[in-house]
């Protein structure tokens, strides 16, 4: 397809995202580049793209620029222009310190305000025409998360030969949470406008059933309740809408053989020999989000130091931590309650050229991080809520040796997939301690053994799979 033609209604199948996948990065000498966007969704999405051919319509991450389609490696990107008024009050704002914070049970005050809504209504708008004049005829159009949650129904509105999906790619709150939003009956029609809104857990779908016909109105049709990975459905006028889970994943093969990669076993061996080979490296790798629990971990490492459970001289903590939302409150306050628990645990325990932490707040290159993962004895995700939690995921991808052990949160949707992790609840302090000490200590051949299961899960279960089967679900698509 042309860059010309996109533009004009050409795409079969069509990503809207509030990001592109990639972001455009402007030097203070004026100059740009283009760097691989943050998250989750983009890491999990990109790759399937990418051998789709398809199109995607996104934000490019800086306020105020118009740029042209263009093509990148066998995808077309439609970028969509947000002002800086529209990143304040849509983006900062609505989506991220009112309907982040809610969906992830409440772990900050979420911020209710209607000058926000009014924005997050007109940029939606903007997205869904975005989208209706990239679209061919007949298309399938794949709207993504949170931030576009009207986009279906003003989509339909004006395309109505689309066929349209929605996937959330967090947590969809329960029904208690859910019902503070000013604006919950508007959430709920927009989302109906698709023919199949997916979750991760068929808890969310459950929730926004139940919620689609309190306050909508709309009664499931047969064989609705109980949804598992099937799909319920309800009936919207003379349409049938789809509900169901689809649990994410990540391009695991992708991974696994990057992983073996003579360049990333030479870099994973530097990083340990770097770090002056301690006994045991343990990683945490995150978006700096007060949601990933990045704090209860080092809380935790901090008694274990305190009490002598663990010694300074035999383990390094690594904590790489992705900037994320620097404008919102609730992270900037979290971002330095962060530092100084580092601060303090190094000021406490490390000796001159040994930090016991080395806390990271960068982004490293997908090799690095495979280096990272191949090198940490014990990855700790410890998030108070999470959607799915692709880097558990990924960290197991990378473990081809079976070495290294996994202690992750119960409130990770990945949770419920990989069962043979040190399982913890993220509140229970003392448990997370337990967890870090049984892993730290874990007899290798044990090790060996959940490993080997964490992976024949990872590697079956991979992102091709969840896409493949949400497309069926949403009847574009037939089992090949
Ligand atoms: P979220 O989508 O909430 O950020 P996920 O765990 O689902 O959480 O996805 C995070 C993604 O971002 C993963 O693909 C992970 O590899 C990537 N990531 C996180 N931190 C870093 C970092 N410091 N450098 C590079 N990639 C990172
Ligand atoms: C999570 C969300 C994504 C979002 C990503 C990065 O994965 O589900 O929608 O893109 O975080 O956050 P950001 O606000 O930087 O886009």
């Amino acid at each position: 397809m042309s860059e010309q033609e996109i533009g004009n209604g050409s795409a079969d199948f069509v990503v809207v995202a509030n990001r592109l996948p990639v972001d455009l990065e402007r030097g203070p000498d004026g100059s740009q580049r283009w760097t691989a966007s943050p998250g989750g969704l983009v890491s999990a999405l990109e790759p399937f793209l990418r051998s789709r051919k398809g199109a995607w319509v996104g934000w490019p991450g800086v306020p105020g620029v118009e740029v042209d389609p263009f093509s990148d490696e066998g995808m077309v990107l439609y970028p969509v222009t947000l002002t800086a008024e529209d990143v304040r009050d849509y983006y900062e704002g609505f989506s991220n310190a009112t309907l982040w914070p809610l969906y992830h049970d409440v772990v900050e005050r979420p911020v209710f305000d209607r000058g926000w809504w009014e924005s997050y209504v007109k940029v939606n708008r903007r997205f869904a025409e975005a989208a209706a004049q990239v679209a061919a005829g007949g298309a399938t159009v794949w709207v993504q998360d949170y931030q576009l949650q009207l986009v279906p129904s003003m989509l339909r509105e004006l395309r109505p030969d689309l066929r349209i999906g929605f996937f959330l790619h967090i947590p969809f709150p329960p029904v208690e949470l859910f019902m503070q939003l000013p604006w919950r009956a508007e959430i709920v029609r927009g989302l109906i406008g698709a023919d199949l809104v997916g979750f991760h857990r068929p808890g969310g779908a459950q929730n926004f059933l139940w919620l689609a016909r309190t306050l909508v109105g709309l009664e499931p049709s047969r064989g609705a309740v109980g949804v598992r990975s099937r799909p319920g459905m309800m009936q919207v006028g003379n349409r049938t809408v789809r509900v169901g889970a689809f649990p994410i994943s990540i391009d695991s093969a992708g991974l696994d053989s990057l992983a073996r990669s003579k360049q990333v076993g030479e870099r994973a061996a530097e990083l340990r020999r770097d770090l002056g080979n301690p006994r045991t490296v343990l990683l945490g790798v995150d978006r700096l989000d007060y949601t990933k629990g990045i704090d209860l971990r080092l809380q935790a490492l901090h008694e274990l130091l305190h009490e002598g459970r663990v010694k300074p001289e035999d383990v390094t903590f690594i904590q790489l931590a992705t900037p994320s939302r620097e404008r919102v409150e609730h992270y900037q306050r979290m971002r330095s309650d962060i530092e100084q628990m580092v601060g303090r645990i190094n000021g406490e325990f490390s000796r001159v050229g040994h930090p016991v932490v080395h806390y990271l707040h960068q982004s490293v290159s997908r090799t690095e991080l495979a280096a990272f993962y191949s090198a940490a004895d014990v990855m700790v995700v410890t998030p108070l809520r999470d959607g799915m939690n692709l880097v558990c995921k990924e960290y197991v991808a990378c473990r081809h040796d079976l070495g290294g052990a996994l202690v992750l949160s119960e409130f990770a949707g990945a949770a419920a997939e990989l069962t043979s992790a040190f399982l913890v609840n993220p509140h229970d302090l003392d448990g997370v301690k337990n967890a870090l000490e049984a892993a730290i200590t874990l007899d290798p051949a044990e090790g060996r053994r959940r490993m080997r299961a964490l992976r024949r899960q990872v590697l079956t279960h991979d992102v091709d799979r969840w896409a493949r089967s949400f497309l069926e679900a949403l009847g574009t698509e037939t089992t090949s």
